[in-house]
């Protein structure tokens, strides 16, 4: 087992600095693609088979450090009864979408063995197969709430930003349905064997630090607070979230994730070391030739000085015109240049100990 990634994120020391990408199942695998043309997004999300290999297509392929459960987001928004489908190079479309009290009546709370099975049968299968940590994820209450609100990605969140002050009663409510219910898929999630959980707050930076501290943190300090008795650690990644960087760590989380905007030195600094970070190199990066991605990379890894509880990713998601050999130069790069010992060759098949 290469735990590698798990030490990082107790802030132990490492053989080398472990690296994994959001997205890194995605659009730009040729073997995703293929998968693509004869299933839906969904449908791949909800037959086990097709989710555990398509999860596992790049820790084969490339040997990173951790796998990440393939789902989307909106698989637990459709287990409280939304109406919510994904439009291709759009996001999710909610029918039918959150505006007043009674519509937060509508989200019912799920039963995750039910609910939920085919994601917790992938995570078993997937338990099964792998050699390196599986990350199981949820949306954030907030970012969840953005796609009820708005019916589907915005610019501004204006809606979002208006409920939260015109009726706080309501947003309370809805933040509340919401938390329990990734509480209960984190936990099922766990249970099922994800040995950490990625909490996505993927539009928290619509938000000005006190918004964002009175209609959301008081919620992930609820969901984090849940998940500590599980033993997991749990990753918080917000984009947009330089102006908010100071409050992360109130969320009670145990890993940061940050996005490209902003330097991972400073940041890290701000957020002080009671936390591990992740990240956090532009992905648009990756569409460079490689010297500029090694240079970029090592960047980044100098900003994280080799200090225990680094994480190497990217700032968000690859992008699908990713070139497939790029990410795996850069997972080699990384690997060998954060290299504190020697790295045995099987280790991409995840069959030596890291520490
Ligand atoms: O990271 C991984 O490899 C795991 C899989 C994963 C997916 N979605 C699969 C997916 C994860 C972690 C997510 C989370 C997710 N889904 C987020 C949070 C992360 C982030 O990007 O901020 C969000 C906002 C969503 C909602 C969503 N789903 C969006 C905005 C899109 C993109 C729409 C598009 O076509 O560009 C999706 C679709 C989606 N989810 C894809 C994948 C691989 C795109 C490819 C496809 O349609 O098959």
């Amino acid at each position: 087992m290469n735990d590698c990634f798990l030490r990082a994120c107790h802030r132990q020391p490492t053989g080398w600095t472990p690296v994994w990408l959001m997205r890194q199942a995605g659009r730009y695998l040729p073997e995703y693609r293929a998968l693509r043309a004869r299933y839906s997004l969904l449908d791949l999300c909800r037959e086990p088979a097709l989710a555990a290999e398509v999860t596992l297509l790049p820790v084969r392929r490339f040997g990173v450090d951790a796998a990440i459960l393939f789902s989307d987001l909106v698989i637990p928004l459709q287990a409280m009864g939304v109406t919510v489908t994904v439009q291709e190079n759009y996001g999710p479309v909610v029918a039918d979408p959150v505006r007043r009290a009674a519509d937060v009546e509508r989200l019912r709370p799920l039963e995750p063995e039910t609910d939920l099975a085919p994601m917790l049968a992938t995570i078993r299968a997937l338990r099964r197969d792998l050699t390196v940590p599986l990350i199981g994820f949820a949306g954030a209450p907030f970012t969840l709430a953005c796609y009820l609100v708005e019916g589907g990605p915005s610019r501004d969140f204006a809606r979002v930003r208006a409920l939260l002050y015109q009726d706080a009663a309501t947003w309370r409510a809805l933040m509340e349905r919401l938390t329990e219910n990734i509480i209960r898929v984190a936990v099922a999630q766990v249970q099922a064997g994800a040995q950490a959980f990625q909490v996505f707050d993927s539009w928290a930076g619509a938000l000005s630090p006190t918004a964002y501290r009175e209609a959301v943190l008081p919620y992930l300090q609820r969901l984090c607070a849940a998940l500590r008795p599980l033993g997991v650690p749990v990753i918080y990644f917000a984009t947009g979230a330089a102006a908010l960087l100071d409050l992360l760590p109130e969320t009670g989380a145990t890993v940061i994730g940050l996005d490209w905007r902003v330097p991972l030195d400073q940041a890290w600094e701000r957020l002080g070391d009671g936390v591990a970070v992740q990240g956090n190199l532009d992905p648009a990066v990756l569409l460079a030739p490689f010297p500029e991605v090694a240079r970029q990379a090592a960047d980044v890894l100098a900003r994280a000085g080799g200090r225990p509880g680094h994480i190497f990713n990217l700032g968000h998601g690859v992008l699908p015109e990713t070139p497939p050999e790029t990410v795996a130069q850069l997972v080699a790069f990384v690997h060998q240049t954060s290299a504190r010992v020697a790295r045995p060759v099987c280790v991409s098949a995840g069959e030596t100990p890291c520490a």
